[in-house]
């Protein structure tokens, strides 16, 4: 049988977004680069003066900058690619081991809108796949974060046709202690899936974490071959890694390293998530959510404990029936947890199939009338259809969720407005009706590369001259 490469040698080559979400990073901006057609040379050389720059960070210097604080980060950059991205720089997957077909199809293309629901997607702005209507394909995504001022050099215009998701300024997305709320009002980005290997082992983090969590903590711990390609997963088996020709830098494949970003600008309509909690109460909202305001459980006392306290914590046995937490509530249908299999110990094994690493931030787009915000979503996971799209379908879409009938996700939902809600044991009779809250503007499914696989992408793709930055080693930490 073939043996996983360790994570902990590996660990230069994975970018640095799996590893954190650049909590401290307060500024981020997401760039969605088209390649124009005749500029794939300068596009190349663009991309090898970024790895250049040692902006793109890998995981072992996130994991360094931790306990070094003279390695301290101010500013990361992560790169991912669509197929189209890829083919467009010249690295075509090989016969014997192509892109899996959701990745390959392209979230934009028409059977992802109605597996994903959401057709019709008249308000999309840009995707993965050139539309009929002539959009062009976005081909890389640029996420970038940084604290107190930006050094990337930005992307030529005359290169790339440039749309930008900034979250700009910055504050609006925090709360007093300077953690993430999403548009509505909520503490986001909490509840994360810790991945087996990539945990720094040992440390006194990792002992508070468990400590926190108590006899919950194993439930949020994955298998790295869910979220990194080329690794063991729940399942016990490596994660299949695609191959592009040309490639040599080892023996092992492209992707190696690697994972896929299932990406989607989700605008929110904050007025009408105001009104209806005008009409109906913050206690209300926090159902619809599955979380109170400040992140802590619904059935949580007291002050706010720690993010690993705020995710210890099950549904079967302890809110079988959805007092606490209802059943189709947003933060239940994405991470049923224990309540689905036929016990506990089945159900985690199982949730832990579906789960995703969220690196998405809040953004906020100037208008003529003033701004509207929104989620810049980004899950990482190393199986679209089993995790992405599974979660997206089968769980936040599907009107049969559980014991519902005719819902959907109160907050992601497809519902349009007049859809309802059950809240078991509310005294108006259980049913609020909803208002629709949110609208998807665009997505994309993104391959981030290892870092050697980056480097080979930004390289010459003739193969007489390599550029500069493949030759580059990783970063020094
Ligand atoms: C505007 C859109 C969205 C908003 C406002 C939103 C908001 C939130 C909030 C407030 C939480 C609870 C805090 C936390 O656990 O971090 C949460 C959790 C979560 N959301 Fe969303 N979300 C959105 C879209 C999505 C989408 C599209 C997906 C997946 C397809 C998703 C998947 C999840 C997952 C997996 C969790 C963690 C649940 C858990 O493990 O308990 N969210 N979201």
């Amino acid at each position: 049988m073939k043996h996983a490469p360790r994570l902990s040698e590996q660990s230069h080559d994975i970018q640095g977004m799996l590893k954190s979400g650049f909590g401290w990073l307060k500024s981020s901006r997401f760039w969605l680069l088209t390649i124009r057609d005749g500029c794939e040379d300068q596009a190349r050389a663009w991309l090898a003066r970024l790895v250049e720059s040692k902006l793109v960070v890998s995981a072992r210097c996130v994991a360094t900058a931790k306990t070094k604080p003279e390695t301290s980060i101010g500013e990361a950059v992560s790169v991912a690619f669509s197929f189209a991205g890829l083919e467009k720089l010249g690295c075509t997957e090989t016969a014997t081991h192509p892109f899996p077909t959701p990745f390959r199809s392209g979230m934009g293309s028409t059977l992802r809108e109605q597996l994903l629901r959401d057709a019709p997607r008249d308000q999309w702005r840009w995707s993965d796949v050139e539309s009929a209507e002539g959009r062009q394909a976005v081909h890389i995504l640029i996420a970038q974060w940084w604290d107190a001022a930006a050094r990337m050099e930005e992307p030529d215009p005359a290169v790339f046709i440039v749309r930008v998701v900034d979250n700009n300024p910055c504050s609006f997305a925090r709360d007093k202690d300077g953690r993430l709320r999403e548009p509505f009002g909520f503490r986001d980005g909490l509840a994360q899936p810790v991945i087996r290997g990539l945990r720094e082992e040992g440390g006194a983090a990792l002992r508070q974490a468990r400590n926190d969590a108590g006899r919950f903590y194993e439930d949020r711990v994955v298998e790295p071959g869910e979220f990194i390609l080329g690794y063991r997963n729940e399942y016990d088996e490596l994660t299949y890694c695609p191959n592009v020709n040309d490639w040599r830098h080892s023996e092992d494949r492209f992707t190696l390293n690697g994972s896929y970003l299932a990406v989607r600008q989700i605008e929110q309509n904050v007025d009408a998530f105001e009104q209806f909690r005008k009409a109906h109460g913050q206690d209300v909202c926090e159902k619809l959510m599955g979380r109170r305001k400040d992140g802590m459980p619904l059935g949580w006392q007291g002050p706010p404990g720690s993010d690993s306290a705020a995710d210890a914590f099950r549904f079967r046995v302890e809110d079988a029936n959805g007092f606490v937490c209802p059943k189709g509530a947003h933060i239940r249908r994405s991470n049923p947890r224990d309540s689905l299999g036929i016990d506990v110990r089945s159900s985690i094994k199982s949730s832990k199939l579906h789960r995703l690493l969220r690196r998405g931030r809040p953004y906020r787009e100037k208008t003529e009338k003033g701004h509207r915000d929104g989620i810049f979503f980004i899950a990482c996971n190393a199986d679209l259809e089993r995790q992405f799209e599974f979660i997206h379908q089968r769980w936040l879409q599907n009107p049969r969720f559980g014991t519902l009938d005719n819902q959907d996700d109160p907050v992601v939902g497809s519902q349009p407005s007049g859809k309802t809600f059950t809240i078991p044991g509310l005294p108006s009779g259980g049913e609020v009706t909803l208002a629709s809250f949110t609208l998807t503007l665009g997505g994309g499914y993104f391959l981030l590369p290892g870092i050697a696989a980056l480097k080979f992408i930004a390289a010459d793709r003739a193969g007489t001259k390599p550029s500069s930055a493949h030759r580059v080693e990783a970063a020094a930490c």
